[in-house]
């Protein structure tokens, strides 16, 4: 278990702000979904090791197929396209119908999503901004839903997230929440580094071609002090688990009988890079399917 350094602070990262041009956070979402592709030194890309978690948690593939998974926080996409490949692959080969992947965000970043749902017809998406606090249930009546908050939940301030969580308590049958970033040494050097190298990558593979994205890189580094900045901010707003959860057992009114939450953490890209996940699953889900 790594070590939590200090108290969380929730301070704001660039991206957040109202004033943070589209373009910047653009940039830090494609260079976060490539992320998710970095493989480790035994061939699992941090997306793989994540899908395997989530598999776990939500009751083995067979559970898995009665889902309707929402990524409720999607950017770019995230892990979701891999997520869809990875477990309707498995399903498909154990003979059952593939599931359904929705991408929400409260900023849709419809061109990447337009691109990724055309790459496959279980991805599709919701057009209009959804706030993660506010969300409604996505999934119908036959199939239980799985709400995934990749990267994203320490964005919430604590009255936020408490919303966050009673929505998915209320309206859903499982949550996961995946991160990286925590208040932690190893974290934080592996993200201060990996931001910035994330910065440096993005710009060269994804935007060789705008003058622009090289000038604010490579010659005023605009780009790099934004993802160093936001990357750290990131890790000072981590959570411990007891902190994730008891966001959701200080709300005395809402009926956690059925529900059971576990956690854990995993090195995905040794010898820093960790993985922290968090996840709710109504206990009448997980019997159902068992
Ligand atoms: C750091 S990005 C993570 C993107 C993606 N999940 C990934 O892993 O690459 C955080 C995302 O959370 C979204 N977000 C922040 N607050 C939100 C809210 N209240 N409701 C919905 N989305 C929100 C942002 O728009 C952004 O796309």
């Amino acid at each position: 278990m790594s070590r939590v350094l200090f108290p969380r602070f929730h301070l704001t990262e660039i991206e957040d702000t109202s004033w943070c041009p589209s373009w910047l956070r653009d940039h830090a979402h494609a260079s976060l979904a490539r992320l998710w592709q970095i493989k480790s030194r035994r061939g699992y890309s941090l997306a793989t090791q994540a899908c395997n978690i989530l598999l776990d948690s939500v009751g083995g593939i067979g559970a898995a197929a009665e889902f309707t998974f929402v990524d409720s926080c999607a950017g770019a996409g995230g892990p979701t396209p891999y997520f869809e490949k990875y477990i309707n692959k498995q399903l498909e080969a154990g003979g059952h119908t593939p599931v359904r992947f929705v991408l929400t965000d409260w900023a849709p970043y419809l061109e990447a999503w337009q691109s990724l749902s055309a790459q496959s017809m279980n991805i599709s998406y919701i057009e209009e901004p959804i706030d993660a606090s506010k969300a409604v249930r996505i999934a119908g009546p036959e199939k239980k839903e799985c709400r995934i908050f990749n990267l994203c939940f320490h964005h919430f301030d604590d009255p936020e997230a408490e919303k966050v969580l009673r929505s998915a308590i209320e309206s859903a049958d499982a949550f996961l929440i995946f991160e990286i970033t925590h208040r932690t040494l190893p974290s934080i050097i592996y993200t201060a580094t990996a931001s910035l190298f994330g910065a440096l990558s993005t710009t060269w593979i994804e935007y060789w071609w705008s003058p622009f994205h090289l000038i604010f890189t490579y010659l005023i580094p605009l780009f790099p002090i934004y993802y160093v900045f936001d990357g750290v901010v990131s890790c000072i707003r981590g959570r411990t688990p007891e902190e994730t959860f008891n966001l959701i057992r200080r709300q005395r009114d809402l009926d956690l009988s059925e529900w059971t939450f576990t956690n854990g953490e995993e090195v995905v890209l040794p010898p820093l890079g960790t993985l922290f996940w968090y996840c709710g699953l109504k206990k009448k889900a997980q019997e159902e399917s068992s």
